[in-house]
């Protein structure tokens, strides 16, 4: 198992498998873009494959998210998930995509096993898109979550962050469209993720706040904490339900003494946080020719040194060298 010092147990494994993206979503990129990594550098599909195949069957990994950058751009993505599903114990295999690109790749992936995705999606109107995303791409991302549910990648989920005088009135809109057509909406505060460096706390639009803005127009019931568990979202019960929209507070309700999380970045590197200012290369390892054991061993160590939070309140706080791109969400 990865067990850390504090006794969190991680069995939701990230894979980052690129860090470009179609997109530059500003809380996460500059609209020019960043320096990509380089090719060699990268992950092979087997690399990838051996590695993950090592988490479920020998870590005790029991999910698997595939993550970017955006990861429908990564080429072999249907032959990871393919060899991703096949691993027994099977773990549950998800996508966390901004969806262009979804049309034509939603049914493949299913078929390759693909149990569930979650789309990025921050606004409705397409010159807010722009706006945020810095391209006019809010067509295809709708395209891509129809082509999801058509897929029977169930339930669809929808991540969407708020920014202060960009899309911070939109969420009763979000919600009411994920009402609509079953999508489950979360709302994620913006966290000091970006390559910019331009977060700024007093411009984080706060869980408190997104509940207020919602309690507004619907009325909302939060579930219990025992319901809770490790997962990272508060939900609540939309009208009486049964729809609910959940709300994640990295920032202001920090979740990480329940967190079972762990990362492997696109180049090869185990991340035991988000936030993580030391990472693990098992890339190099593998390439020197390591055997399996030895992998194992690094990556029990990897975790075993995860810190108790993320500290962005400590006067203290670094924010990682990698932006969220190259991490991995
Ligand atoms: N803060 C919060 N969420 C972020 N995401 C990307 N960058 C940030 C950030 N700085 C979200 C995206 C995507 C997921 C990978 O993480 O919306 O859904
Ligand atoms: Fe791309 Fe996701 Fe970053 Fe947006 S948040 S720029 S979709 S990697």
């Amino acid at each position: 198992m990865l067990e850390d010092a504090y006794g969190r147990i991680a069995t939701d494994l990230r894979v980052s498998l690129t860090d470009r993206c179609n997109l530059r979503c500003s809380y996460c990129m500059p609209p020019e873009g960043l320096d990509w990594l380089p090719r060699p550098e990268l992950l092979t599909t087997d690399e990838v494959v051996r590695l993950v195949r090592l988490a479920v069957t020998r870590l005790g990994v029991t999910e698997v998210r595939f993550t970017g950058g955006e990861p429908l751009l990564r080429r072999g993505l249907t032959d990871i998930v393919a060899a991703t599903a096949e691993l027994r114990p099977r773990p549950q295999v998800s996508l966390t995509t901004n969806a262009i690109g979804l049309s034509r790749l939603a049914s493949p992936l299913a078929e390759a096993g693909l149990d569930r995705i979650n789309v990025s999606l921050d606004t409705l109107r397409p010159e807010v898109f722009v706006k945020l995303a810095h391209r006019d791409r809010l067509p295809d991302v709708l395209a891509g979550l129809e082509a999801a549910v058509a897929a029977g990648l169930m339930p669809v989920k929808i991540n969407a962050v708020l920014m202060r005088g960009i899309n911070d009135d939109e969420a009763p809109a979000l919600l009411r469209f994920g009402m609509e057509r079953g999508y489950q909406i979360r709302f994620i505060e913006q966290m000091p993720l970006d390559a910019q460096h331009g977060w700024r706390r007093d411009d984080m639009v706060t869980a408190d706040e997104i509940l207020g803005m919602l309690s507004a127009e619907f009325t909302l019931e939060a579930e219990t904490s025992e319901e809770r568990g490790s997962a990272p979202a508060e939900l609540f019960t939309v009208d009486g339900g049964p729809y609910q929209v959940g709300v994640i507070g990295s920032v202001t309700r920090p979740f990480c003494g329940a967190c079972d999380r762990v990362r492997l970045t696109a180049d090869g590197q185990v991340r035991n946080c988000l936030f993580a200012r030391e990472e693990s290369d098992l890339r190099g390892a593998m390439r020197d020719g390591a055997d399996d054991d030895e992998l194992v061993r690094r990556w029990r160590a990897a975790v075993a040194s995860k810190l108790p939070g993320h500290g962005i309140d400590d006067p203290g706080f670094l924010q990682p060298a990698r932006p969220m791109s190259a991490i991995g969400g």
